[in-house]
């Protein structure tokens, strides 16, 4: 996607030097953008768990370039195999919801036990993680054009022409939660780009505000119309009729339809249902989790330090640099669960690189029979 008219992707090889991955530095927007190197595996561990990326699908590629550098590391060490299993543990134990994170590791480990030789385990790792982020990328252009249908169906019941669809989204599903594009939001680009005249409600999404300062930032990037909104406004909006659609991310969703997202999204699920608004999610194949049934039971929800509750970080308006406030009493303690769980029942549809299903079993299996052999 463009920033300031110049295209970027979240992540990417550098072609002068072996060993080098540039990201962009998430930790700093809206009001920095800067570019970080990573040239070990404790610096992909460190993005990724002090979340210089973050979102499903970055964490993936993050993960896959991760194997790279620990490659090349393990190429160094006595016993290849034992190096490398051990940087592939730890690059998963970062963070423990986004399924993105495993798959992309595993899908590395399989293809270097395909390889003989040191030198070709270290070139299959770079092509899995150029593979992982190229494919990361494609599939989310394709979510955009399968939800493009659906904020097109809306536009023509609402009349067509000047009709403004309204959508609603919670955190950051965009093109810097993946490589490109984004999951919710490539619809949203889609539509934007096809004229179809669109506004999103950014949910601001406390306590790290992915909202308020990523969503919000990269809509504005594209120029599409967009209104940052307080997390508790989104109930309103939708009982007096401002609300169109509501289409999220997810950072895991079982095979039977139950979604892990940010917390808070499971309220705008149950205030979209309680309004008959659709609460679509969209996702690429690799944010499935094959083994989970029940997802309120067995997705394992991250719980982050009580910090990002209690200290608010945001720029002054005289243009210093980013500061930080505390919000509550220093005594008070925090609890800071970081995501939650939507049950299927209250998902219209789930919108995937390979279409539009139902989110349960059977919607499900009918875009991906290959996983239910
Ligand atoms: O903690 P984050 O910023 O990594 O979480 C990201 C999200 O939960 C987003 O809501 C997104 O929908 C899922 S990642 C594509």
């Amino acid at each position: 996607m463009l920033v300031d008219g110049k295209p970027y992707r979240t992540i990417w090889l550098a072609d002068d030097e072996p060993g080098l991955v540039r990201i962009i530095d998430q930790r700093k927007l809206p009001f920095r953008f800067e570019i970080a190197d990573l040239r070990t595996t404790e610096d992909a561990a460190r993005a990724i768990v002090e979340m210089y990326v973050r979102g499903a699908g970055l964490i993936g590629a993050t993960a896959a370039a991760g194997m790279y550098l620990a490659a090349i590391e393990s190429a160094a060490e006595e016993d290849f195999e034992a190096s490398i299993q051990k940087r592939a543990d730890f690059l998963c134990e970062q963070r423990p919801t986004a399924v993105n994170l495993r798959w992309a590791v595993e899908r590395s480990l399989g293809e270097l036990a395909a390889e003989n030789s040191t030198e070709s385990k270290i070139a299959a790792a770079r092509q899995t993680a150029i593979d992982v982020a190229d494919e990361d990328a494609d599939f989310c252009r394709r979510i955009g054009e399968h939800g493009l249908d659906l904020i097109r169906e809306i536009h023509e019941k609402k009349g067509g022409g000047d009709a403004v669809v309204n959508l609603l989204t919670h955190c950051n599903a965009g093109w810097l939660a993946f490589v490109d594009y984004g999951s919710a939001t490539a619809p949203m680009y889609a539509a934007h780009d096809a004229g179809i005249p669109i506004h999103v409600w950014v949910d601001e999404t406390r306590p790290r505000n992915q909202g308020a300062r990523l969503t919000a930032w990269e809509l504005g990037q594209h120029g599409v119309p967009h209104t940052v909104v307080a997390d508790n406004v989104g109930g309103h909006l939708m009982q007096n009729g401002l609300v169109d659609l509501v289409i999220t991310g997810t950072d895991r969703t079982t095979f039977t339809g139950d979604v892990a997202n940010k917390i808070g999204t499971y309220l705008k699920a149950l205030a979209a249902k309680d309004n008959g608004i659709p609460f679509c999610v969209a996702l690429p194949s690799s944010t499935f989790d094959w083994q989970i049934r029940d997802g309120v039971r067995e997705i394992p929800i991250e719980q982050r330090g009580g910090e990002e509750v209690t200290v608010m970080s945001g720029v002054p308006e005289n243009g210093d640099d980013e500061i930080e406030i505390r919000i509550s009493p220093e005594t008070s303690p925090a609890a800071n669960f970081a995501f939650d769980v939507t049950p299927a029942r209250l998902v219209s549809k789930l919108i995937t690189e390979r279409g539009i299903c139902e989110a349960s079993e059977e919607g499900v299996r009918s875009l991906y029979p290959e996983n239910f052999a």
